[in-house]
């Protein structure tokens, strides 16, 4: 989805953007959201808090891959003794 008409900014590239640990004030310097009509700016605001590295999806994310990387090598183990 566009959220920035003026320049064609899509909610995706504001996530990659906020995943990476930018703010957004570091990703409206960068990909230029925000910066012409300011219509987009509260919308871009709330991409980047809801993909910000404290953010509640991101944590989950990190259990996830603890409890997969747990699984592994308990096999890892199993096959090699
Ligand atoms: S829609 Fe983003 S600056 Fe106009």
């Amino acid at each position: 989805m566009i959220v920035c008409v003026c320049r064609r900014v899509s909610d995706r590239e504001i996530a990659r953007h906020a995943r990476a640990g930018m703010g957004f004030d570091d990703i409206q310097f960068e990909l230029g959201v925000a910066t012409q009509c300011g219509q987009c700016e509260s919308c871009a605001r709330d991409v980047v808090a809801q993909c910000s590295a404290t953010a509640p999806v991101a944590a989950i994310q990190l259990a996830s891959s603890i409890t997969e990387s747990r699984a592994w090598t308990s096999s890892q183990a199993s096959t090699q003794g």
